[in-house]
């Protein structure tokens, strides 16, 4: 059955879990649509995973435009969401429209994902007043890591948990259909969850989320950067990449490929 936002807020009242994979182009996304997980969003994480980046920060516009048309041609039955990069939506309301719009007309989204709290509720109202659905994104959010002095865990000290608490709340009134806890603690990710009417999906935000999210080179073990603490891995696919392709390489050079059967 095709999932949508209201498919997430209606797991969310029967105290159903969601599960949520990222992907960045056609294949990944048509075995993720195969396997019953509930949205599929082409993260911005694409900069770094896919294009190599340090950070998410110099991902674009059309970048993402691009990966989302890929993921799409894939995706039949899940519901597919696209982040919104670095400063296509901090710089104005108009901006915010104007590029969700894009996302959506060009690259086939279904919704789209900004990161931040209070300070971008305008721009969550006009893209939700305009008809697009609009998850929010809260915690350690990637996008502000030159802010945050690195990838760290956010809402430890009492006032940036009410701080995070009073966002979220902010961010459920302004329409969001979802918000994504990015590192916090598992105590806090609870508290949030239970204030909220709409779906949490966490990401180090411990066991009491509504949903979990994970980068799916993470938990393939494919990304071998770092690891961050909350990932789980479920395959160590680098390993077997990398044996798979010195195999190839010693085949060539042995000459013992191609052999005859796979010659004309
Ligand atoms: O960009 C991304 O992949 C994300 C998820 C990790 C939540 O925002």
């Amino acid at each position: 059955m095709k999932k949508t936002i209201k498919s997430l807020r209606t797991m969310k009242a029967k105290g159903e879990k969601i599960s949520a994979l990222t992907a960045y182009e056609a294949l990944f996304a048509g075995y993720l649509d195969e396997c019953d997980i509930d949205f599929i969003l082409v993260g911005d994480s694409a900069g770094m995973v896919f294009a190599g980046h340090e950070t998410t920060v110099p991902v674009t516009m059309d970048e993402m435009v691009y990966h989302t048309r890929s993921v799409r041609r894939s995706v039949k039955n899940t519901l597919l969401v696209a982040d919104m990069p670095f400063m296509s939506y901090q710089t104005s309301v108009e901006d915010a429209l104007r590029n969700a719009g894009r996302l959506l007309k060009e690259g086939g989204a279904e919704a789209v994902k900004m990161e931040g709290g209070k300070r971008i509720i305008d721009r969550v109202e006009a893209c939700v007043s305009a008809g697009i659905p609009v998850m929010g994104h809260l915690g350690m959010t990637p996008q502000s890591v030159n802010q945050f002095g690195g990838f760290k865990t956010q809402g430890k000290k009492s006032n940036e948990a009410e701080n995070l608490k009073n966002d979220a709340l902010a961010l459920e009134k302004a329409g969001v259909f979802g918000i994504v806890l990015e590192k916090i603690p598992a105590e806090l990710g609870k508290e949030i969850s239970e204030v909220l009417e709409i779906p949490t999906i966490g990401i180090g935000a411990g066991l009491q989320t509504d949903g979990q999210i994970l980068v799916t080179q993470d938990m393939l073990g494919m990304f071998e950067k770092f690891k961050p603490k909350f990932v789980r891995l479920y395959a160590q696919l680098a390993g077997e990449i990398k044996e798979a392709i010195a195999d190839y390489s010693k085949d060539v050079k042995n000459s013992t490929f191609p052999n005859k059967d796979e010659s004309f």
